[in-house]
């Protein structure tokens, strides 16, 4: 494990979102106000990209597309949410904006997409 550097503290305006490539991993960087969260740049529900469809007000993160939310302070689902957002740990160091990043995280998708029915698996 490593920590990469993934931006600096200016380039991710507050309440926005922010697409990076750290050596070929793709990742989203969320600054919600409060700190910063580094994670796979699509939504957990059903591959929405975030960079398009995410939006961040009052440290929730939002998908635009079904409305799962996530709490960015303490990574709680807000609502109907039904599964985690998954995230890189993220440190500041001075005007740096680094995730410790070890291969890249990513979610399972049913072909059905969100359907929890696993009878015939
Ligand atoms: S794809 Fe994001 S909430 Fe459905």
């Amino acid at each position: 494990m490593s920590w990469k550097y993934l931006c600096e503290v200016s380039d991710v305006e507050t309440n926005s979102v922010k697409l990076i490539d750290v050596d070929g991993v793709s990742v989203l960087v969320a600054n919600y106000g409060g700190g910063f969260r580094a994670m796979p740049p699509i939504c957990p529900h059903m591959e929405e990209p975030l960079a398009e469809s995410g939006v961040i007000a009052n440290c929730i993160l939002t998908c635009t597309k079904h409305l799962w939310a996530w709490d960015l302070r303490n990574l709680s689902m807000i609502g109907e949410t039904e599964r985690d957002l998954k995230t890189y740990e993220v440190k500041q160091e001075g005007d740096k904006v680094l995730a410790l990043i070890d291969g890249e995280l990513t979610y399972d998708f049913d072909e059905e997409g969100d359907d929890d029915d696993d009878f015939f698996k």
